[in-house]
């Protein structure tokens, strides 16, 4: 039976990966009841907005593109990152659309992103024990005691960062930057080559094709989104008091929408039916992610459908599976196949991140280029096969020259891993491996919009 949610219903369940140490419960509670009198950071409106867009995705109408860092931190916050990320977001938008023929939802891992599900709640270095790392919001990555110790005034510090990076974001979305007519400015920083080439190729005939318009009278004056796009912003759900507390009644609809982001996602390891997080999530109204790891079943899945989309809403939904290279051919189409058979309404994206991480001999965590490619791709022939469309990709990537994953046409190698590793947690695709990617998939989904026109 379902009892009456609340924004704070939550508590009377388990709720994993949620910092229990706060030196100062008083501190804590303090920091919370200031957030709950900070502004929203976004609106019902533009959430719902969110949820009809990716409605159009799991029509098969729209392709979702979702990535970002996989932790924000205090220390990589700048205008140049956001832009950076931005300007990334776009341009692989703009690859995705010219090859699919259809339209990118763009959702940022943005304004946000900052606490981590750990493996272990503690960390040993040469006999010391230390609270591990949980992300910026949380506590600091010195291995310091004083550093590790949970601080509640960093939640008010990521509010307000979130904020700023907010408030940028909708600056660039439409100030002008985002303007397709600039769209050769984008290219600033991309190599000579590979996919900076073939970015700057694809400008040149999305110019002649704005040219074209241009002389037919389709102009930014006539067509105000020529000139302007909208990107979302999204989270994973981790720290529910922080989410409580930005969980604000809509005044229009009544209804109850978590502020703090336009999406937000439910990770791999706090996904349990009975858990604090999915009876969070079940109550408010924005569209929602569920990661979908290698261990589950079909019978873990329904019932996570139904919970947390009992009225089957298109958009509402989606759900973001990370299985990694080798297994996603074995345990997708499963879980695909029941969700159909079920008449569910979901969109199907692919988070080809978090099942593909290893450990390069020299310590650094670090993903392989073919991997991250190789879940993709075996992503979109299973829904091809299935009949399912496949509606997205969940990317962690940066906008920034970094050297976390190897591989890639510019061959990052393992040796070239402590050269700029910058990541707070876990490596990130670099701006020409994101575009890569974005040129590799666009490639593959051409293909399958030409087989299934010609089929038809
Ligand atoms: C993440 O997206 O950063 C993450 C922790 O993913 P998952 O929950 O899929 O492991
Ligand atoms: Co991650």
């Amino acid at each position: 039976m379902t009892t009456r949610w609340t924004p704070t219903s939550w508590k009377t369940k388990p709720g994993l990966h949620m910092p229990n140490d706060y030196p100062d419960a008083r501190a804590l509670q303090m920091a919370e009841d200031e957030l709950r009198a900070l502004p929203p950071l976004v609106f019902a409106g533009e959430a719902r907005r969110l949820t009809a867009e990716l409605a159009r995705v799991e029509a098969g109408e729209a392709f979702l593109l979702q990535g970002g860092d996989c932790a924000e931190s205090f220390k990589e916050f700048s205008a140049d990152n956001i832009r950076d990320t931005f300007r990334l977001l776009l341009q692989m938008a703009v690859v995705l659309t010219f090859a699919g023929r259809k339209p990118v939802v763009k959702v940022g891992r943005i304004a946000g992103q900052f606490a981590k599900p750990r493996s272990a709640p503690t960390e040993v270095i040469d006999g010391v024990e230390l609270p591990s790392y949980r992300g910026d919001n949380i506590n600091g990555m010195a291995f310091t005691p004083e550093e590790r110790a949970p601080d509640p005034q960093r939640l008010i510090r990521a509010y307000h960062q979130s904020a700023s990076t907010l408030n940028l974001l909708r600056a660039f979305a439409s100030g002008g930057y985002a303007d397709l007519h600039n769209i050769h400015r984008w290219t600033l920083g991309f190599a000579d080559h590979g996919a900076g080439a073939q970015y700057r190729e694809l400008a040149e005939k999305i110019t002649e094709a704005l040219a074209f318009m241009e002389a037919v009278g389709v102009t930014p004056e006539t067509h105000p989104d020529l000139s302007r796009v909208e990107v979302f912003t999204s989270h994973e759900a981790l720290l529910l008091n922080v989410e409580t507390a930005l969980t604000r009644i809509d005044s229009g609809s009544g209804e109850w929408f978590d502020t703090s982001a336009h999406m937000l996602w439910i990770g791999e390891r706090t996904r349990q039916l009975d858990g604090a997080h999915i009876e969070f999530m079940r109550g408010i109204n924005n569209p929602i992610g569920v990661k979908c790891g290698p261990t589950m079943e079909p019978d873990d899945l329904l019932p996570l459908i139904d919970a947390l989309n009992p009225n089957n809403i298109p958009g509402r939904l989606t759900l973001i599976g990370r299985f990694g290279h080798e297994k996603v051919g074995d345990r997708l189409p499963r879980l695909m196949r029941a969700v159909k058979a079920a008449g569910k309404r979901v969109v199907w994206s692919i988070d080809p991140m978090h099942g593909n991480t290893l450990k390069a001999a020299n310590g650094y965590k670090t993903r392989p280029f073919d991997r991250v490619l190789g879940e993709v791709k075996g992503f979109i022939e299973v829904a091809e096969s299935e009949g399912v469309h496949p509606g997205g990709v969940h990317l962690e990537m940066t906008g920034q020259n970094v050297t976390e994953c190897i591989g890639g046409a510019t061959a990052v190698t393992e040796d070239d891993l402590s050269s700029r590793y910058h990541t707070h947690c876990d490596p990130r695709l670099n701006a020409d491996q994101a575009l890569e990617l974005a040129f590799l998939v666009a490639e593959r989904l051409k293909q399958g919009r030409i087989s299934r026109s010609q089929a038809a």
